[in-house]
């Protein structure tokens, strides 16, 4: 592919977005093509289900919640991130398939030969070049830090335990994929991790 893939994860609130919109205005002032997405989403049919993902009145068994981000993941990385790979971007995702593993595999229990089954085109086709973690226990996230906002998604409201569990994945993850996936402990001042994570990056060949 001519392009390259990079993927940005984390548990919730740890600054993704924020550090990914910092990534946005570098890419665009050092004049690199760039094309940001985010999971579950990036294509019609991925936000329909992430619609579902998300939707706090429905109880979702775990196995038929890994089966429904797997199948909008096929969607995304047929109908939008190898097309964009192809024409030589950098293509870069707020959330992939370490969150399947951390979240489906680790905090759900499901195991990770189980999720990285119902994953197999990803792990067959479309792999990221590059992972971002942004190594942050979730219970001092800075979200958490500024109190909880009320929230409407279903998984955002799992309790604590819950989303412990997505961060000992994560750190699980780290090292069974140590070629791929970096770890930035995050700092106070976001301008110090933006920088931190624009040097992961160049160092991996990814960026300029
Ligand atoms: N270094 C920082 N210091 C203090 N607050 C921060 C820092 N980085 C981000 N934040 C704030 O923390 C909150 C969560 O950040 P953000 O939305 O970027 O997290 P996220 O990882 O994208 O969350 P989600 O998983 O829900 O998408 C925001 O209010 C953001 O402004
Ligand atoms: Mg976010």
């Amino acid at each position: 592919m001519k392009g390259k893939f990079i993927t940005l994860e984390g548990c919730e609130g740890v600054g993704k977005s924020t550090q990914l919109n910092m990534l946005k205005e570098y890419l665009e002032k050092t004049g690199q093509e760039a094309f940001f997405t985010r999971e579950p989403g990036g294509t019609p049919v991925a936000e329909a289900i992430r619609k579902i993902l998300l939707d706090q009145s429905l109880t979702i068994e775990p196995k038929v919640e890994a089966m429904l981000f797997a199948t909008a993941r096929i969607s995304h990385i047929d109908e939008v991130i190898i097309p964009n790979l192809e024409q030589g971007k950098i293509v870069i995702s707020d959330r992939y398939i370490d969150s399947s593993l951390a979240y489906q595999g680790f905090a759900r229990n499901l195991g990770l030969d189980f999720v990285q089954t119902v994953n197999k085109y990803a792990f067959d086709v479309c792999m990221p070049d590059c992972t971002i973690f942004i190594d942050m226990d979730p219970e001092f996230s800075w979200r958490r830090q500024k109190g909880n906002k009320i929230s409407n998604d279903r998984l955002e409201n799992e309790k604590l335990e819950f989303h412990k569990g997505c961060y000992i994945g994560f750190t699980e993850l780290a090292k069974v994929f140590k070629d791929r996936i970096i770890k930035i402990v995050p700092d106070i001042d976001k301008n110090e991790t933006h920088r931190r994570i624009v040097e992961a990056l160049k160092n991996k060949g990814v960026i300029k």
